[in-house]
């Protein structure tokens, strides 16, 4: 075999460094993750021109597989899941030539030098260089046997001089505090912080990673964000989907720790946090942190007044009629897991005094959207008098994360005739629009970024532990405080009317995104 580069624009692409040459290593890769973002976002990579010469992917796992069943397997998934073309069918060949697999079960430490000796062979063979990528991609479970087995087997430290051993690690990040906490100390007995990277996918997103250049790289925005002339701030991530074939799972996550305590947090923190002094890893995380550690707790015998669940009832979504969560295969008859959370947030810092965050998230809403929406205080004088006050709306900008990725701003205008009469029009900026083609993936973002060595867009350690420092009290007033109640929503519908309410108490309501 010989060391190649994958695609020979590599050379000329215009990224502003390669990647150190590295082989990859995949735990779980006979899983649904591999298959579906995984691979096609190496491949997209391949396809950019950016993956270094002798660039190898080794999955491993207890399903036994020869490399050329694997490779076949992968080949399948890009067709499948990666946007493949006929005419990208050398670059493949070259691609799949880097494609290995090694059957172990890697939850037995005795198994992890078999797993060295095998890499060893096909660095060998690859000239892939020193450096090592590991992917946990299997069930959380999995992570503490698999940092362990490392361990023992000593690959967690590089075997050369300037050589480097990385680790991403899927979510969920723990189940509550004390497993984060658990998890945290093992990967950091064995790793450095600096070689941890632990994936938030929202992060890798265009639109979020827009949101700190739309921030921190426009001059007009700035001077605006803040308590002076933001009324309050909603953001949503909607889903018309309900647990699909996940219902086991997700009776032990709910909405909270499946989307609020990373993502949705995660979002908040870009929202809310200060101008870093440099766009790098520590900078931007420290500037995160600073945040989270600025919302205030919400107390268990406060929940009631600062947060609503929901669980979806049966309903029709998108003309089709859906089950109820109790009827879903997987799921309880009597369970009380949330499918739906809002959330009242306040930040106590000097920018965000008195501007709530209100975060929901729901399962079988009645269409798809992640958005973050500012939403700024009214004209301070009411000089058009003789229109009715509803008809002069808030100022607004939304940032839509998802779908139809762009940013738009709403103001109030003249409906053009000889009377005076307005209503609120708005400027969009859309990414299809303005730029074309398709918008990366946020997994090949992420994976670039760590192979770079750069974990700018990823969530260190201490904002994990702050993020379920936040949930676990919600978690605790749930179960402990006769007040909080779970609330049924109809599928199709925006969640309960409780949550409504919860905006209503402030004279506020929900946007319909
Ligand atoms: N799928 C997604 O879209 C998605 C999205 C976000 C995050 N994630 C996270 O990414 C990780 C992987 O997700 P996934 O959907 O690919 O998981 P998965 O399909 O359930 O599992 C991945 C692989 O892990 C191995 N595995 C399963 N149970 C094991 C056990 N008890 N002991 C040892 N190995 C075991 C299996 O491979 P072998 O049987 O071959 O060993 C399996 O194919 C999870 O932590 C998940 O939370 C997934």
């Amino acid at each position: 075999m010989q060391s190649e580069l994958l695609n020979p624009l590599a050379e000329s692409s215009r990224i502003e460094k390669m990647p150190d040459p590295c082989t990859m290593v995949i735990f779980g890769a006979s899983g649904d993750l591999t298959k579906r973002k995984l691979i096609p976002a190496i491949f997209d990579l391949a396809r950019q021109g950016v993956l270094p010469s002798g660039f190898t992917i080794v999955g491993a796992g207890r399903t036994a597989m020869s490399h050329e069943v694997f490779r076949e397997y992968m080949f399948k998934a890009l067709k499948e899941f990666g946007r493949f073309q006929e005419s990208e069918k050398a670059l493949w060949e070259t691609f799949v030539r880097g494609l290995f697999y090694v059957t172990i079960d890697p939850g037995k430490p005795e198994e992890y030098a078999k797993l060295k000796k095998e890499l060893e062979v096909i660095n060998e063979a690859r000239r892939a260089g020193e450096n090592v990528l590991f992917y946990l991609s299997t069930p959380p479970g999995m992570y503490s046997p698999i940092i362990k087995g490392l361990s023992g087997a000593a690959m967690n430290k590089p075997g050369g001089q300037n050589a480097w051993v990385r680790i991403i690690i899927e979510k969920p990040f723990g189940v509550d505090l004390n497993s984060a906490r658990q998890l945290n100390r093992e990967v950091l007995s064995v790793f450095d912080e600096e070689q941890v990277y632990r994936i938030d996918h929202y992060l890798g997103k265009e639109t979020v990673q827009n949101l700190l250049v739309f921030r921190f790289a426009n001059g007009i925005f700035e001077p605006i964000w803040n308590r002076n002339y933001i009324d309050h701030i909603q953001i949503t991530a909607a889903e018309t989907v309900g647990v699909e074939n996940r219902g086991g799972y997700y009776e032990h996550a709910g909405a909270m720790r499946d989307m609020i305590q990373n993502h949705m947090l995660q979002l908040l923190a870009l929202t809310a946090m200060e101008p870093p002094v440099l766009f790098d890893a520590q900078q931007v995380r420290d500037e995160k942190q600073k945040v989270f550690q600025a919302i205030r707790s919400i107390r268990p015998d406060e929940v009631h007044e600062y947060s609503v669940r929901g669980q979806y009832a049966a309903g029709t979504v998108n003309g089709a009629s859906v089950l109820a969560y109790k009827s879903e295969r997987g799921v309880s008859t009597e369970s009380v897991t949330e499918t739906y959370v809002a959330l009242k947030l306040q930040i106590d810092n000097w920018r965000w005094a008195g501007v709530p965050f209100y975060v929901r998230s729901g399962k079988r809403l009645p269409k798809r959207v992640t958005e973050i929406a500012i939403q700024f205080k009214k004209t301070p004088h009411h000089l058009f008098r003789h229109l009715p006050a509803d008809s002069l709306d808030h100022n607004n900008i939304v940032i839509r994360v998802q779908p139809d990725e762009g940013i738009s701003l709403k103001f109030s205008s003249k409906i053009p005739g000889s009377f005076m009469r307005m209503r609120p029009v708005t400027m969009d900026f859309r990414y299809g629009s303005s730029f074309g083609g398709h918008l990366t993936d946020a997994y090949t973002r992420l994976i670039l970024d760590c192979m770079l060595g750069d974990a700018t867009l990823y969530a260190r350690g201490d904002s994990v532990d702050v993020a379920w420092q936040l949930i676990t009290p919600v978690h605790e007033g749930w179960i402990s405080n006769k007040n909080s109640k779970i609330h049924d929503y109809t599928s199709g519908t925006w969640g309960p009317k409780e949550a409504d309410e919860l905006l209503a108490r402030d004279g506020r309501r929900w946007r319909l995104p």
